[in-house]
């Protein structure tokens, strides 16, 4: 397959660097961690929030050219009208995608491919921002034209963002695969060894942060729901894990994520006491 090669090929693309840091600092001018950031990264969601606005833009202007191939003359004003709603629904589509991206930190391959995705996607608003103007202007062929020119930039874009989410794992949860055990209380370490700080253990296989959070036993899965993350050499705040590699915050008492980048809760554990060991086992 031809696209395999290219996709190598753009994500070891070093020239793209440059333009990648630039791009990301503007982003995060912009867009700092915080609140606005964490709306846009899907925290509210449960998961990310951009690959369900992309669904706008591409369903209204599929749906303007179907119009202009299928319809007749009464359907030009709602064929304009959709392609001018997509144009608006861009707005915060490529907000949501900008904020993921600037988020990957050290990752350069995806970094890469997601630049030429936002790229190819702008210059498919671009060429859509022409088609607009066409159709208000009464020049409906010409609208038409450029719709289907822009679409074959959601095309290319779109084959980017697949290989972005599916092949390179971007704004997949780590713990996606995550089995909910064990059931039964288990053994994991000896009660002296969990104080304040972080401690990894391995429960049926899957790696697991303990601590003491205000003297009270907590447990969540050790590799962070964002980009895998070792949560276990983080630090803890306010009730908090810190992951390293990003600064996302997720809350000791049940992993729900207090800040992005994450957006997917972290899975927590119930964690007991018992004579001079701690045990645990899969929250319901
Ligand atoms: S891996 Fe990105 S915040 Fe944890």
């Amino acid at each position: 397959m031809f696209l395999t090669p290219l996709m190598k090929r753009l994500e070891n693309e070093q020239a793209l660097d440059d333009a990648v840091e630039s791009a990301r600092s503007t982003v995060n001018t912009v867009l700092p961690p915080g609140p606005v950031k964490d709306v846009l990264h899907g925290r509210p969601l449960g998961h990310a929030l951009h690959p369900l606005l992309v669904a706008l833009p591409i369903g209204m202007n599929v749906g303007a050219t179907l119009l202009d191939v299928l319809g007749d003359e009464d359907d030009r004003a709602a064929a304009r009208r959709l392609v001018g709603a997509a144009l608006l629904s861009t707005v915060p589509t490529v907000a949501s995608g900008w904020a993921d991206w600037s988020e990957l930190g050290s990752a350069k391959r995806p970094m890469r491919v997601g630049l030429v995705h936002a790229l190819a996607n702008g210059a498919a608003a671009g060429v859509f921002a022409a088609s607009w103007v066409a159709r208000a202007a009464g020049h409906h062929r010409t609208g038409a034209a450029l719709s289907m020119v822009g679409l074959a930039g959601l095309g290319a874009a779109g084959y980017l963002g697949g290989h972005l989410v599916y092949a390179q794992g971007v704004a997949v949860s780590r713990t996606m695969d995550h089995e909910p055990a064990p059931r039964e209380w288990t053994d994991v370490a000896a009660a002296q060894d969990v104080g304040e700080g972080l401690v990894r253990v391995d429960v049926a296989g899957e790696p697991v942060v303990l601590t003491r959070s205000g003297g009270v036993l907590r447990a969540l899965a050790a590799t962070c729901t964002h980009l895998g993350g070792p949560l276990d050499e983080g630090t803890v705040e306010d009730g908090c894990v810190v992951c390293p590699w990003h600064g996302s915050r997720f809350d000791l008492a049940d992993g729900s994520v207090e800040r992005g980048p994450a957006s997917v809760p972290q899975p927590a554990y119930d964690v007991r006491e018992t004579g001079d060991r701690v045990e645990v086992r899969a929250r319901p």
